[in-house]
């Protein structure tokens, strides 16, 4: 049997890829999809029915049509709802999210990062630098600020020890209750209020859901404490990108760090981009890493193959 690998790489990006994954299962044949490969004499033809595992990263709509065999569909990036949006992605097959402790790390410095940036008014200070204005603002200590970390899973958890370790106060939510050392974590949508209240940075690391999608509308951006900072790690469409404008614009929100937006690339004219109140990352808050997740993707292939349980599947009634 062999495994197709379906992706929206840019032929750099193949050639990284590529090898990585051979190295990594050494005994697994693997075939490019034709539909994502960068033209069509760069594809490998297959023969559908001998495909039965399916590697994937944002593969374009349709690319598993007609995989009969398939028994796991593995996917390079840790959030799925692309896959779960495609129709021609079967249902009754296993599915399973990157989960790669390198990536949480990588999370972890962007979101300290942000959070420093805003504790310190770094995103200011770049602001009066452009504008040649000398103006001092009172520092604020990590210890007197309240971080609230939207999510609690791979990603989630590594931020939030990575800021309580860095002397923030950290507060989490996530849908049921989680134990975290150094952190208070509430559960459930009647906790989310006070969360987004109790704290001056709220990072989000949400996947995309039904119940998630349009999370910070209007609504829940004027529950967040005056003067609050906004950081999206997680997926544009969480954010409601008029709303968001609104709440900066007219100052109930400082700042924004957003890495993600409903489209990507964010479009040239998009306000983010000039916005005083915005910093936008082009989706780098994490980056998949070749050279470790080729290694979390072939420990499936090796549990599928050796009849052992499958780690990381997506659990499709919850979409995550
Ligand atoms: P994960 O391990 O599946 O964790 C998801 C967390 O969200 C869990 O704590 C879960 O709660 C919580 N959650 C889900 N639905 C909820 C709801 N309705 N109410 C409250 N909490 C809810 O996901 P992950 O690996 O940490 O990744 C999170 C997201 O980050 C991905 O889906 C992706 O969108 C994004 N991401 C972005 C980048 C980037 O570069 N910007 C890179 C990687 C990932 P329970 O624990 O109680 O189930
Ligand atoms: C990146 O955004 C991912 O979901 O892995």
């Amino acid at each position: 049997m062999s495994i197709l690998v379906a992706a929206d790489f840019t032929a750099e990006e193949w050639a990284e890829w590529m090898p990585a994954l051979a190295r990594a299962m050494p005994d697994e044949t693997l075939l490019r999809a034709r539909g994502a490969a960068p033209n069509a004499n760069d594809a490998d033809a297959f023969d559908a029915d001998a495909i039965d595992i399916a590697i994937v990263a944002n593969p374009p709509c349709g690319a598993l049509q007609g995989l009969r065999g398939l028994r796991l569909i593995q996917s390079l990036w840790a959030g799925v709802e692309k896959l779960l949006d495609d129709p021609s992605v079967p249902a009754e097959v296993p599915l399973a999210r990157m989960a790669d402790p390198a990536m949480n790390e990588a999370m972890a410095e962007t979101a300290l990062w942000a959070v420093l940036s805003l504790q310190r008014d770094h995103f200011m200070y770049a602001r009066q630098q452009r504008e040649a204005r000398w103006l001092q603002h009172a520092q604020r200590a990590a210890g007197n600020l309240t971080v609230a970390v939207l999510g609690l899973g791979q990603m989630g958890r590594a931020v939030g020890l990575r800021l309580a370790r860095n002397g923030y106060r950290v507060i989490g939510w996530s849908a049921h209750r989680a134990q975290l050392d150094g952190i208070e974590t509430h559960a459930g949508d009647a906790a989310l209020p006070a969360v987004l209240g109790a704290a001056q940075i709220v990072v989000n690391l949400l996947p995309l859901t039904p119940a998630t999608r349009g999370l910070f509308d209007a609504r829940r951006l004027a529950l967040m404490a005056p003067g609050a900072g906004l950081v999206n790690l997680a997926r544009g469409a969480h954010v409601v990108e008029a709303d968001l404008l609104a709440a900066l614009d007219s100052g109930a929100l400082a700042h924004a760090v957003l890495d993600v937006f409903a489209h990507e690339p964010l479009p040239a004219a998009h306000p983010f981009w000039s916005h005083p109140r915005v910093t936008v990352l082009p989706h780098v808050a994490a980056q998949t890493d070749p050279r470790s997740a080729a290694a979390v993707a072939a420990a499936n292939v090796a549990a599928l193959r050796g009849g052992k349980p499958l780690r990381h599947l997506v659990d499709r009634a919850r979409a995550y």
